[in-house]
């Protein structure tokens, strides 16, 4: 072996050793870890629809392959949604029928619009970003009604 390849081989393996041992350090002595994914922390584990006035509501929104976290949200006829969307796993969309709605879920953002829905009806809501096999089955709605004392939403837990 010639004397500059053994040397960058040794070179490599102490850097290797060296990487390896700052990862462990941070991890062991200085305690430090991986921040976690939005999806995992308040509020998106777990509550998904607040109310927030009288009118007014805030939604957080996940979607993942190949569903969303809610698929259906029963909402009073002059409700206004705050509306946070995020990913779980890969770049989803999430555009609302009849709305102008349509925004990207991507894993580590969130993105917020607001809408507010002034006529009763069905406002379906859909993934217009291919994202694999199932994606054509991505969708939920809203169900926009009068005399909703109790908002409700369906499909948290998949
Ligand atoms: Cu999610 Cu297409």
């Amino acid at each position: 072996m010639d004397k500059s390849e053994k040397l960058a081989l040794t070179l490599s393996g102490m850097l290797l050793v060296l990487f390896f041992g700052a990862i462990m350090y941070a991890s062991v002595a200085q305690n430090i870890e991986v921040p976690t994914c939005i999806t995992d922390m308040e509020p998106f584990a777990t509550d998904t629809l607040f109310q927030t006035g009288p009118d007014t509501y805030e939604l957080q929104m996940v979607s993942r392959m190949w569903a969303f976290q809610p698929s259906t949200v029963r909402l009073p006829v002059g409700s206004t949604v705050d509306l946070y969307v995020t990913s779980q796993d890969i770049i989803h969309g999430f555009k609302v029928d009849r709305k102008n709605i349509n925004l990207m879920a991507i894993p580590g953002a969130i993105n917020y619009m607001r809408v507010t829905f002034n006529e009763p009806g069905e406002y379906l809501y859909a993934c217009h970003e291919f994202c694999g096999a199932a994606h054509h089955t991505m969708a939920g709605r809203f169900i926009i009604e009068e005399g909703i004392d109790e908002p409700e939403v369906e499909g948290d837990a998949l």
